[in-house]
């Protein structure tokens, strides 16, 4: 089985009956939505929230009941991805670019469980170029507030053109040297106007469930 499968497979162990439950954005949740799919079409019951279109697509195929987040106070358990974590359960998401979505899902869930392999564990964060949600308007402006913090900030691109987030957003990749304090970053980063979201998921994560080099599995608590 595929590092991504496995990791993927084993946190719809924690998906029970009548659950709601948050539906992850990018190539790891996809095991675990395609898992899901498989449990509900043997019987069980739950709701999903998706954190993207592209989940919500997926999840649609999958016919999985889905519910408007709008409508949603509480989540029972969402699973989902991240791009780096270190041994805090501290993350960096968004390299998909639905941080936003997958951070309000996120603060409303009960348990949050991500899903990753040994190589994006990290002893301090900032490998991973911190992905930040920011308007269309005066998106220089912002990426100008940014360096200020001590990043590059570096326009995501798609086919030539800046890619859009869902929420018709665009998406600055900052480049950190070490990201020491993600809590004090993440209140920096979230003052300066322009700035929607950041990929920093701190006290979010109530366990990670990571590949080893081995082949198993291990889970950090
Ligand atoms: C989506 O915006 C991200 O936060 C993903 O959860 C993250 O990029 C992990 O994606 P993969 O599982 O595809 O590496």
């Amino acid at each position: 089985m595929n590092p991504k499968q496995l990791v993927g497979e084993k946190a719809t162990e924690y998906v029970q009956d009548g659950m709601i439950v948050g539906l992850g954005t990018g190539s790891t949740a996809f095991w675990a939505i395609q898992k899901i799919g498989q449990l509900v079409k043997e019987g069980l019951k739950i709701q999903g929230v998706p954190t993207s279109k592209a989940t919500e697509q997926l999840a649609t195929e999958l016919n999985i009941p889905l519910l408007d987040i709008a409508n949603v106070r509480s989540i029972d358990v969402t699973i989902d991805g991240a791009d780096e974590f270190d041994l805090q359960k501290q993350l960096i998401k968004g390299g998909g670019g639905a941080l936003l979505r997958e951070k309000i899902v996120a603060s409303i869930s009960k348990v949050f469980i991500c899903i990753a392999d040994a190589s994006k564990s990290s002893e301090v964060l900032g490998s991973y170029p911190l992905p930040v949600e920011v308007t269309p308007f005066a998106y220089q402006v912002t990426a100008y507030q940014l360096e200020k913090l001590g990043c590059s900030p570096k326009l995501r691109m798609q086919e030539n053109k800046p890619f859009v987030t869902d929420n018709q957003n665009y998406i600055l990749d900052c480049k950190f040297d070490k990201i020491v304090n993600p809590a004090e970053l993440t209140v920096k980063i979230n003052k300066i106007p322009g700035v929607v979201e950041n990929g920093l998921f701190t006290n979010i994560a109530t366990r990670i469930i990571c590949n080893t080099e081995d082949g198993g599995i291990t889970i950090i608590e």
